[in-house]
């Protein structure tokens, strides 16, 4: 008998591990400027041999439990309407043991919707399904996430998940080159969502 696939459901997504068959998919969404623009770790300008690295890298991070970049498909049609991604970063097969132990019960939240999909809430509806399964499954204890001071839309997100402000002013240069921009990090304990160990 073979597992079942990983999926998790939402009322109107299904969120899978990427796929070769998402290089597309995926060039689409971080090709396009005003995606790219307020992420700190995507090259730009993002070319098709990018977009195969990301999906290799995905998939590798999966197999290992260092991350579940996920894609967010449309029950409705199959459409990949975006990304929401966790990185564990104390199974990642390259930290050494004082980084595990620094990140042991850490994940990372992050999330991209391709521009045509905007304001219909799937940022919103896959990473609460994400947070639920990185605190219900994973067990982790705390998520960061990171946003831009003008990036209202991704505040909104983590704000509405009742993520609150852990480290303000964080000062980010992006990958692709240009000026630092200034965003917050904020965090979410698992203590602050889960009935059972409130006191
Ligand atoms: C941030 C992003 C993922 C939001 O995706 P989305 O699916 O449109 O978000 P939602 O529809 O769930 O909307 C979330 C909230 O932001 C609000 N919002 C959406 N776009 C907005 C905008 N341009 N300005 C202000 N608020 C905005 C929505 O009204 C909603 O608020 P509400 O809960 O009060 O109704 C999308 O804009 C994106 O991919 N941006 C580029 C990548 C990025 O910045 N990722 C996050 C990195 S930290």
């Amino acid at each position: 008998m073979t597992a079942a696939p990983f999926a998790l459901d939402t009322p109107r997504l299904i969120l899978r591990p990427l796929a070769d068959e998402d290089v597309a998919a995926i060039h689409r969404l971080y090709a396009d400027w005003d995606v790219a623009k307020t992420l700190s770790r995507i090259d730009h300008p993002f070319t098709i041999d990018a977009a195969r690295r990301f999906v290799a890298e995905a998939r590798a991070a999966f197999a290992s439990g260092a991350g579940y970049t996920l894609a967010m498909v449309e029950r409705d049609g199959g459409a990949v309407v975006g990304i929401v991604s966790l990185r564990v970063p104390s199974a990642d097969p390259a930290a050494t043991d004082e980084e595990r132990a620094a990140d042991a019960g850490l994940g990372i939240l992050g999330y991209a919707v391709a521009r045509p999909h905007w304001r219909r809430g799937f940022a919103s509806e896959g990473a609460r399904r994400m947070v639920e399964f990185a605190f219900a499954d994973l067990r982790l204890d705390r998520l960061q996430a990171s946003a831009l001071r003008d990036n209202p839309a991704s505040r909104r997100v983590i704000e509405r998940l009742a993520f609150a402000v852990a480290e303000a002013g964080i000062v980010e240069e992006p990958r692709y080159g240009g000026p630092p921009r200034v965003g917050d990090r904020f965090v979410l304990w698992r203590r602050q969502t889960d009935p059972s160990r409130r006191r």
